[in-house]
């Protein structure tokens, strides 16, 4: 049975650097162009479009089958697309000079290739290879390095429409033999594109990466880049239980100390995250009967701001400490929203909350602090909220044994090398707080992506 009238199976198999392999072949850019191809000829709900693993004819990739006929295609480029969308899926003929229908050949070859695939596996079993899963995740920093490095360095805005290294290193201040190496891995890395001795941005690098682009990622990135560093203590933080100076150095001030650029790139990187989820939380929290609301840590204030545009009545006000409020109020100014968000510079461990709050909101804030720290929040919230009020706490939220998700385990180790006390908890210690607090009725909302709500009645 088939619920579409064509089902098209391309190899996405990856393989070990040097080993034939469809994606080697170039198979995500025939996938992505089959992508295009079929939505622009409006082919959306005749066919089912799906990546599969090896099939064995590793060495006549990109290889894909078209079903229910099941049609084998080899070495199909992106050039192809159009010819094959067009012609088997618009009109049912399949595009004879693609097809491979030598059964017993292609039988041979994928057959040869299991026998050959499991006697490398064998061998390597036996001499005691370290696995390629684990190689590469103990080598993950090296591509990750090389992208923040480009970023630090603002190589994509130098590469501009076009460079040479010598130019580029010219622009970036940087040695043009060391810089070309970094631009030559930027290409293996499929982030460049390099005709002679001029590299280009790809499409994806010239959106995100470049001075000037409305979606520009850059100054959040450079967030990343900084706690790149912080990670860089993580063995001698996991030996003295918390965050350490990042050259050992007792008095060494922090990189994050009294430095702008440091909070102006965090603050970024907040925004860049919470615009996305902040209409998820309005939708899963409403606005029904909402009028006050305390946005504890409110960063960006893009909680606040989703808000206020959700509810013309609702009040909001931001409570963060002194260093982010000016910033804040520069998204709160941009968003047209200053009559109804105002902010008030402080530090929620120690002030007032005030109170006849409808919402008390802890966005990606408990993570920061201990479980004292916290349950204090929380009792103090309870208090500061009007009878029936929620509060809120958005975090990455840990399983019972806290072995996962793993973005919430890694999470944790972030605010080990990061904070003093901070650490992901799980949804067993949120609800035993809240109700240890005063709440009733606590629960769990999840959203898309990493995070998750926490919610409690006063
Ligand atoms: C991880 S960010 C979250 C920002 C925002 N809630 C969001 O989700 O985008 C933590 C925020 O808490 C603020 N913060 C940290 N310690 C604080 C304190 N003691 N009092 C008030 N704000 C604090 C930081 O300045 C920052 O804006
Ligand atoms: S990698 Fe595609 S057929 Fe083997």
């Amino acid at each position: 049975m088939e619920p579409f009238r064509f089902h098209l199976f391309v190899c996405t198999q990856q393989k070990p650097e040097g080993i034939p392999s469809c994606p080697a072949s170039g198979s995500f850019a025939v996938l992505d162009a089959l992508d295009r191809e079929i939505q622009a000829r409006g082919l959306d709900n005749d066919m089912q479009l799906t990546t599969c693993g090896c099939m064995g004819l590793c060495d006549e990739g990109p290889v894909m089958v078209v079903y229910p006929a099941g049609v084998w295609y080899r070495r199909v480029q992106p050039s192809d697309v159009p010819e094959i969308v067009g012609t088997h899926v618009g009109d049912g003929k399949p595009v004879d000079r693609l097809v491979w229908n030598d059964a017993p050949a292609m039988k041979a070859m994928s057959v040869e290739h299991r026998e050959k695939f499991r006697a490398a596996m064998a061998a390597r079993e036996k001499a005691g290879v370290l696995p390629d899963r684990l190689d590469q995740m103990i080598r993950g920093y090296m591509p990750s390095r090389c992208i923040l490095t480009a970023l630090e360095l603002d190589i994509f805005t130098a590469v501009g429409d076009g460079a040479n290294a010598e130019q580029i290193g010219t622009k970036i201040h940087a040695n043009a033999r060391a810089a070309g190496m970094l631009l030559n891995a930027l290409v293996a890395l499929g982030l460049l594109s390099k005709s002679g001795d001029d590299y280009k941005n790809t499409p994806e690098s010239a959106r995100f990466f470049v001075q000037g682009s409305k979606d520009n990622h850059r100054n959040g990135l450079l967030h990343t880049a900084n706690i790149w560093h912080r990670w860089s203590t993580l063995t001698d933080a996991v030996r003295s239980g918390t965050r350490v100076p990042i050259d050992r150095d007792p008095d060494h001030k922090d990189d994050r100390d009294d430095n702008p650029a440091w909070t102006r790139n965090f603050i970024t990187a907040m925004q860049r995250h919470a615009k996305d989820r902040a209409p998820l939380v309005v939708k899963a929290l409403g606005t029904a009967g909402v009028r006050r609301i305390l946005d504890l840590g409110g960063g960006s204030g893009a909680y606040s701001i989703a808000f206020a545009k959700a509810g013309p009545d609702v009040q909001c006000e931001i409570l963060d400490i002194p260093e982010v409020v000016p910033l804040t109020a520069g998204y709160v100014r941009q968003a047209g929203v200053l009559a109804q968000v105002s902010l008030r510079a402080g530090d929620m461990l120690q002030d007032d909350f005030g109170s006849g709050y409808d919402i008390i909101m802890l966005n990606a804030i408990c993570h920061m602090f201990s479980e004292e720290q916290n349950r204090d929040i929380f009792r103090r919230a309870h208090q500061a909220l009007a009878p029936n009020g929620r509060l809120v706490v958005q975090d990455f939220i840990l399983n019972p044994d806290k072995t996962g998700p793993l973005h919430a385990a890694l999470f944790s180790l972030n605010m080990l090398v990061n904070t003093d006390v901070g650490a992901s908890y799980s949804e067993v210690e949120y609800t035993h707080w809240m109700k240890a607090a005063g709440f009733t009725d606590v629960c769990r909302i999840n959203l898309p992506g990493p995070s998750g709500l926490i919610v409690g009645l006063a």
